[in-house]
Protein backbone atom coordinates (compact mmCIF):
# COMPACT_ATOMS: atom_id res chain seq x y z
CA UNK A 1 0.00 0.00 0.00
CA UNK A 2 1.56 3.36 -1.03
CA UNK A 3 0.93 6.31 0.91
CA UNK A 4 0.70 8.69 -2.62
CA UNK A 5 0.48 8.20 -5.96
CA UNK A 6 1.21 10.46 -8.42
CA UNK A 7 0.09 11.00 -11.66
CA UNK A 8 1.27 13.19 -13.93
CA UNK A 9 3.82 14.64 -17.04
CA UNK A 10 7.00 13.38 -17.07
CA UNK A 11 9.21 15.51 -19.27
CA UNK A 12 12.78 15.64 -20.05
CA UNK A 13 14.26 19.35 -20.33
CA UNK A 14 16.45 20.56 -21.95
CA UNK A 15 17.50 24.08 -21.05
CA UNK A 16 19.60 25.93 -23.97
CA UNK A 17 21.44 29.00 -22.75
CA UNK A 18 22.08 31.51 -25.67
CA UNK A 19 23.73 34.77 -26.12
CA UNK A 20 20.83 36.14 -28.63
CA UNK A 21 19.93 39.65 -28.12
CA UNK A 22 16.43 41.20 -27.52
CA UNK A 23 15.94 43.23 -31.31
CA UNK A 24 12.68 44.41 -31.17
CA UNK A 25 12.20 47.69 -28.98
CA UNK A 26 9.20 46.80 -27.11
CA UNK A 27 11.66 43.79 -25.88
CA UNK A 28 8.93 40.84 -26.58
CA UNK A 29 10.72 38.95 -29.04
CA UNK A 30 14.74 37.80 -29.37
CA UNK A 31 15.56 36.94 -32.96
CA UNK A 32 16.98 33.47 -34.15
CA UNK A 33 18.99 34.68 -37.58
CA UNK A 34 17.80 32.03 -40.25
CA UNK A 35 20.35 29.35 -41.38
CA UNK A 36 22.81 29.97 -38.85
CA UNK A 37 24.27 28.22 -36.16
CA UNK A 38 24.20 29.19 -32.63
CA UNK A 39 26.57 28.39 -30.32
CA UNK A 40 25.19 27.89 -26.63
CA UNK A 41 26.88 29.38 -23.79
CA UNK A 42 25.59 26.44 -21.83
CA UNK A 43 23.27 22.95 -21.88
CA UNK A 44 21.73 21.36 -18.95
CA UNK A 45 19.17 18.58 -18.70
CA UNK A 46 16.71 17.74 -15.94
CA UNK A 47 14.05 15.87 -15.66
CA UNK A 48 10.51 18.09 -15.26
CA UNK A 49 6.80 17.46 -15.53
CA UNK A 50 4.39 18.01 -12.64
CA UNK A 51 3.93 14.20 -11.84
CA UNK A 52 7.69 13.36 -11.41
CA UNK A 53 8.06 17.05 -9.81
CA UNK A 54 5.29 15.88 -7.38
CA UNK A 55 6.48 12.05 -6.57
CA UNK A 56 10.11 13.50 -5.93
CA UNK A 57 8.23 15.84 -3.37
CA UNK A 58 6.33 13.13 -1.59
CA UNK A 59 9.26 10.86 -1.54
CA UNK A 60 12.06 13.18 0.08
CA UNK A 61 8.96 13.66 2.74
CA UNK A 62 9.49 10.65 3.63
CA UNK A 63 6.11 9.06 2.12
CA UNK A 64 6.04 5.59 0.08
CA UNK A 65 5.76 6.78 -3.29
CA UNK A 66 4.37 5.87 -6.55
CA UNK A 67 3.95 7.61 -10.31
CA UNK A 68 2.19 6.82 -13.06
CA UNK A 69 2.88 8.17 -16.68
CA UNK A 70 3.64 7.31 -20.08
CA UNK A 71 7.40 7.11 -20.75
CA UNK A 72 9.05 6.16 -24.32
CA UNK A 73 11.74 3.61 -24.41
CA UNK A 74 14.80 5.92 -25.51
CA UNK A 75 17.27 7.63 -23.87
CA UNK A 76 14.53 10.38 -22.32
CA UNK A 77 12.58 7.29 -20.70
CA UNK A 78 15.70 5.84 -19.35
CA UNK A 79 16.42 9.00 -17.31
CA UNK A 80 13.10 9.61 -15.78
CA UNK A 81 13.61 5.90 -14.40
CA UNK A 82 16.97 5.73 -13.46
CA UNK A 83 15.73 9.57 -11.61
CA UNK A 84 12.68 7.75 -10.04
CA UNK A 85 14.86 4.81 -8.69
CA UNK A 86 17.46 6.98 -7.29
CA UNK A 87 14.75 8.91 -5.47
CA UNK A 88 12.76 6.21 -4.55
CA UNK A 89 9.67 6.41 -5.97
CA UNK A 90 8.06 2.90 -7.59
CA UNK A 91 7.24 3.47 -10.77
CA UNK A 92 3.62 2.25 -12.11
CA UNK A 93 3.10 3.65 -15.36
CA UNK A 94 4.00 1.86 -19.05
CA UNK A 95 6.46 2.56 -21.27
CA UNK A 96 6.10 2.60 -25.05
CA UNK A 97 8.16 -0.41 -25.73
CA UNK A 98 7.31 0.20 -29.80
CA UNK A 99 8.55 3.51 -29.75
CA UNK A 100 5.11 4.55 -31.31
CA UNK A 101 6.05 8.39 -30.37
CA UNK A 102 9.02 9.74 -28.51
CA UNK A 103 8.37 10.91 -24.75
CA UNK A 104 7.96 14.01 -23.20
CA UNK A 105 10.43 17.19 -23.82
CA UNK A 106 10.91 20.73 -22.64
CA UNK A 107 13.33 22.67 -24.81
CA UNK A 108 14.01 25.93 -22.91
CA UNK A 109 15.80 29.02 -24.83
CA UNK A 110 16.61 31.09 -22.39
CA UNK A 111 18.37 34.79 -23.92
CA UNK A 112 19.62 37.48 -22.37
CA UNK A 113 17.61 39.03 -19.71
CA UNK A 114 15.56 35.73 -17.26
CA UNK A 115 12.58 35.36 -19.29
CA UNK A 116 12.25 32.32 -21.46
CA UNK A 117 10.70 30.39 -24.34
CA UNK A 118 9.36 27.16 -23.73
CA UNK A 119 9.09 24.48 -26.87
CA UNK A 120 6.99 21.89 -25.62
CA UNK A 121 6.34 18.33 -27.08
CA UNK A 122 3.73 16.22 -25.23
CA UNK A 123 4.45 12.66 -26.93
CA UNK A 124 3.79 9.91 -24.62
CA UNK A 125 2.50 11.94 -22.10
CA UNK A 126 -1.11 11.83 -23.82
CA UNK A 127 -1.27 8.38 -24.77
CA UNK A 128 -1.88 6.82 -21.48
CA UNK A 129 -4.23 4.10 -21.76
CA UNK A 130 -6.31 2.25 -18.84
CA UNK A 131 -5.81 -1.15 -20.06
CA UNK A 132 -1.90 -0.64 -19.69
CA UNK A 133 -2.47 -0.15 -16.10
CA UNK A 134 -1.74 -2.87 -13.53
CA UNK A 135 -4.60 -1.76 -11.14
CA UNK A 136 -3.88 -4.58 -8.63
CA UNK A 137 -0.27 -2.85 -7.54
CA UNK A 138 -2.27 0.35 -7.99
CA UNK A 139 -3.12 0.53 -4.15
CA UNK A 140 -2.78 3.71 -2.29
CA UNK A 141 -4.39 6.13 0.42
CA UNK A 142 -3.87 9.03 -1.87
CA UNK A 143 -3.52 9.68 -5.37
CA UNK A 144 -2.64 12.83 -6.84
CA UNK A 145 -3.49 14.17 -10.05
CA UNK A 146 -1.44 16.91 -11.83
CA UNK A 147 -2.64 18.17 -15.11
CA UNK A 148 -2.76 15.56 -18.52
CA UNK A 149 -4.68 15.61 -21.27
CA UNK A 150 -6.81 13.92 -23.69
CA UNK A 151 -6.24 10.11 -23.34
CA UNK A 152 -4.63 9.75 -20.28
CA UNK A 153 -6.95 12.63 -18.77
CA UNK A 154 -9.38 10.11 -19.64
CA UNK A 155 -7.78 7.22 -17.99
CA UNK A 156 -6.93 9.32 -15.04
CA UNK A 157 -10.49 10.22 -14.18
CA UNK A 158 -11.38 6.18 -14.59
CA UNK A 159 -9.00 4.92 -12.49
CA UNK A 160 -9.88 7.99 -10.00
CA UNK A 161 -13.37 7.08 -9.68
CA UNK A 162 -12.05 3.38 -8.69
CA UNK A 163 -10.11 4.05 -6.49
CA UNK A 164 -12.41 6.53 -4.61
CA UNK A 165 -15.04 3.67 -4.59
CA UNK A 166 -12.29 2.02 -2.60
CA UNK A 167 -11.72 4.70 0.18
CA UNK A 168 -8.27 6.63 -1.71
CA UNK A 169 -8.27 10.40 -1.16
CA UNK A 170 -7.93 12.11 -3.95
CA UNK A 171 -5.76 15.58 -5.16
CA UNK A 172 -5.92 17.31 -7.89
CA UNK A 173 -3.58 20.26 -9.30
CA UNK A 174 -4.73 21.14 -12.79
CA UNK A 175 -3.79 24.19 -15.32
CA UNK A 176 -5.23 27.01 -17.54
CA UNK A 177 -4.81 24.82 -20.48
CA UNK A 178 -6.26 21.41 -19.05
CA UNK A 179 -9.36 23.82 -18.30
CA UNK A 180 -9.73 25.17 -21.36
CA UNK A 181 -9.40 21.49 -23.17
CA UNK A 182 -10.79 18.30 -20.83
CA UNK A 183 -13.81 18.43 -19.10
CA UNK A 184 -12.90 18.37 -15.27
CA UNK A 185 -16.23 18.65 -14.07
CA UNK A 186 -16.86 14.69 -12.84
CA UNK A 187 -13.09 14.37 -11.06
CA UNK A 188 -13.93 17.79 -9.46
CA UNK A 189 -16.88 16.21 -7.47
CA UNK A 190 -14.65 13.59 -5.91
CA UNK A 191 -11.73 15.10 -5.03
CA UNK A 192 -10.73 16.12 -1.93
CA UNK A 193 -7.95 18.57 -2.21
CA UNK A 194 -8.23 20.53 -5.53
CA UNK A 195 -5.20 23.30 -5.67
CA UNK A 196 -5.18 25.80 -8.63
CA UNK A 197 -4.17 29.40 -9.49
CA UNK A 198 -6.04 32.34 -9.11
CA UNK A 199 -6.49 32.95 -13.40
CA UNK A 200 -7.45 29.07 -13.30
CA UNK A 201 -10.07 29.89 -11.15
CA UNK A 202 -11.42 33.07 -12.70
CA UNK A 203 -12.29 30.35 -15.59
CA UNK A 204 -13.90 28.33 -13.93
CA UNK A 205 -15.99 30.55 -11.94
CA UNK A 206 -16.46 33.04 -14.27
CA UNK A 207 -18.58 35.61 -11.30
CA UNK A 208 -19.29 36.10 -8.25
CA UNK A 209 -16.89 34.47 -4.87
CA UNK A 210 -14.45 32.15 -6.17
CA UNK A 211 -13.74 29.97 -3.19
CA UNK A 212 -17.53 29.52 -2.68
CA UNK A 213 -17.84 29.07 -6.57
CA UNK A 214 -15.19 26.26 -6.73
CA UNK A 215 -16.56 24.76 -3.44
CA UNK A 216 -20.02 24.34 -5.08
CA UNK A 217 -18.35 22.55 -7.81
CA UNK A 218 -17.49 19.12 -5.21
CA UNK A 219 -14.20 19.28 -3.60
CA UNK A 220 -13.80 19.42 -0.09
CA UNK A 221 -10.70 21.72 0.14
CA UNK A 222 -10.62 23.96 -2.33
CA UNK A 223 -7.16 25.96 -2.39
CA UNK A 224 -6.32 29.11 -4.63
CA UNK A 225 -3.05 30.54 -5.14
CA UNK A 226 -1.75 33.79 -6.52
CA UNK A 227 2.22 34.18 -6.59
CA UNK A 228 3.45 36.18 -4.01
CA UNK A 229 -0.10 37.52 -3.11
CA UNK A 230 -2.18 35.39 -0.39
CA UNK A 231 -2.99 31.93 -0.52
CA UNK A 232 -6.84 31.23 0.17
CA UNK A 233 -7.95 27.89 0.98
CA UNK A 234 -11.81 26.96 1.72
CA UNK A 235 -13.45 24.23 3.17
CA UNK A 236 -17.11 25.46 3.66
CA UNK A 237 -16.62 26.44 6.85
CA UNK A 238 -13.73 28.55 7.29
CA UNK A 239 -11.74 30.74 4.82
CA UNK A 240 -8.40 30.24 5.33
CA UNK A 241 -5.45 32.18 4.17
CA UNK A 242 -1.57 32.61 4.41
CA UNK A 243 0.96 35.11 2.69
CA UNK A 244 4.16 34.11 0.86
CA UNK A 245 7.31 36.06 2.81
CA UNK A 246 9.56 38.30 0.27
CA UNK A 247 11.62 36.57 -1.21
CA UNK A 248 13.93 36.95 -3.82
CA UNK A 249 12.69 34.80 -7.03
CA UNK A 250 15.53 33.10 -8.39
CA UNK A 251 13.48 30.75 -11.02
CA UNK A 252 9.66 29.51 -10.62
CA UNK A 253 9.13 26.37 -12.13
CA UNK A 254 7.35 24.24 -10.30
CA UNK A 255 6.12 26.77 -7.82
CA UNK A 256 2.67 25.27 -7.91
CA UNK A 257 3.69 21.64 -8.05
CA UNK A 258 5.69 22.34 -4.61
CA UNK A 259 3.12 24.29 -3.12
CA UNK A 260 0.62 21.50 -3.28
CA UNK A 261 2.80 18.64 -2.91
CA UNK A 262 3.56 20.48 0.63
CA UNK A 263 -0.05 20.82 1.05
CA UNK A 264 -1.44 17.96 0.23
CA UNK A 265 1.43 16.34 2.51
CA UNK A 266 0.39 18.04 5.60
CA UNK A 267 -3.13 16.53 5.13
CA UNK A 268 -1.68 13.07 4.81
CA UNK A 269 -0.52 13.05 8.34
CA UNK A 270 -3.40 14.67 9.52
CA UNK A 271 -2.38 18.41 9.81
CA UNK A 272 -5.03 20.83 9.93
CA UNK A 273 -5.27 23.25 6.78
CA UNK A 274 -3.19 25.83 8.53
CA UNK A 275 -0.48 23.40 9.16
CA UNK A 276 -0.90 21.86 5.79
CA UNK A 277 -0.62 25.61 4.28
CA UNK A 278 2.62 26.19 5.84
CA UNK A 279 3.87 23.38 4.61
CA UNK A 280 3.09 24.04 1.04
CA UNK A 281 4.68 27.38 1.55
CA UNK A 282 7.76 26.75 2.66
CA UNK A 283 8.21 23.91 0.02
CA UNK A 284 7.38 25.98 -2.55
CA UNK A 285 9.89 29.25 -1.41
CA UNK A 286 12.57 26.54 -1.08
CA UNK A 287 11.95 26.05 -4.98
CA UNK A 288 11.52 29.14 -6.44
CA UNK A 289 14.75 30.72 -4.28
CA UNK A 290 16.88 28.72 -6.60
CA UNK A 291 17.18 27.02 -9.82
CA UNK A 292 15.25 23.97 -10.89
CA UNK A 293 12.04 22.49 -10.18
CA UNK A 294 13.56 19.53 -8.28
CA UNK A 295 16.74 20.64 -6.90
CA UNK A 296 15.53 22.46 -3.06
CA UNK A 297 12.71 20.19 -2.72
CA UNK A 298 13.21 19.14 1.37
CA UNK A 299 14.32 16.43 2.94
CA UNK A 300 12.79 15.32 6.19
CA UNK A 301 10.26 12.51 7.18
CA UNK A 302 7.27 13.80 7.82
CA UNK A 303 5.65 10.43 8.71
CA UNK A 304 7.94 10.58 12.13
N1 LIG B 1 7.00 35.81 -6.36
C1 LIG B 1 6.77 34.95 -5.36
N2 LIG B 1 7.18 35.21 -4.10
C2 LIG B 1 6.95 34.36 -3.09
N3 LIG B 1 6.27 33.19 -3.24
C3 LIG B 1 5.81 32.88 -4.45
C4 LIG B 1 6.02 33.74 -5.58
N4 LIG B 1 5.47 33.14 -6.67
C5 LIG B 1 4.93 31.98 -6.23
N5 LIG B 1 5.12 31.82 -4.90
C6 LIG B 1 4.71 30.68 -4.06
O1 LIG B 1 4.37 29.58 -4.89
C7 LIG B 1 2.98 29.26 -4.75
C8 LIG B 1 2.39 28.85 -6.09
O2 LIG B 1 2.62 29.86 -7.02
P1 LIG B 1 1.60 30.32 -8.17
O3 LIG B 1 0.38 30.92 -7.60
O4 LIG B 1 2.42 31.14 -9.09
O5 LIG B 1 1.21 28.90 -8.81
P2 LIG B 1 1.08 28.45 -10.33
O6 LIG B 1 0.76 29.63 -11.19
O7 LIG B 1 0.14 27.31 -10.35
O8 LIG B 1 2.55 27.96 -10.61
P3 LIG B 1 3.05 26.94 -11.73
O9 LIG B 1 3.33 27.78 -12.92
O10 LIG B 1 4.29 26.36 -11.12
O11 LIG B 1 1.98 25.92 -11.95
C9 LIG B 1 2.36 30.52 -4.15
O12 LIG B 1 1.22 30.18 -3.41
C10 LIG B 1 3.48 31.04 -3.27
O13 LIG B 1 3.52 30.33 -2.05
MG1 LIG C 1 0.03 25.59 -11.52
Amino acid sequence: MFDIITFGSATVDVFAETDIHDLKEERKYVGYPIGSKILLKEIKFSIGGGGTNTAVAFARLGFKTGYIGKLDSGFGGKEILDLLKKEKVGFLGSIDRNNSVNGGYSIILDSKGNDRTILKYSGANDFLRFSELDTKKIQSKWIYLSTMLDESFRTQEKLAMKMHKNGTKIAFNTTEYQIKTQNIRPLLKICDVFILNHEEARLLVEEGDILRGLKELGPKIVIVTNKDKETLAYDGKKIYSITPHKIKVVERTGAGDAFASGFVAGQIIGKSIDESLKLGLEESESVIRSRGAKNKLLRRNLKK
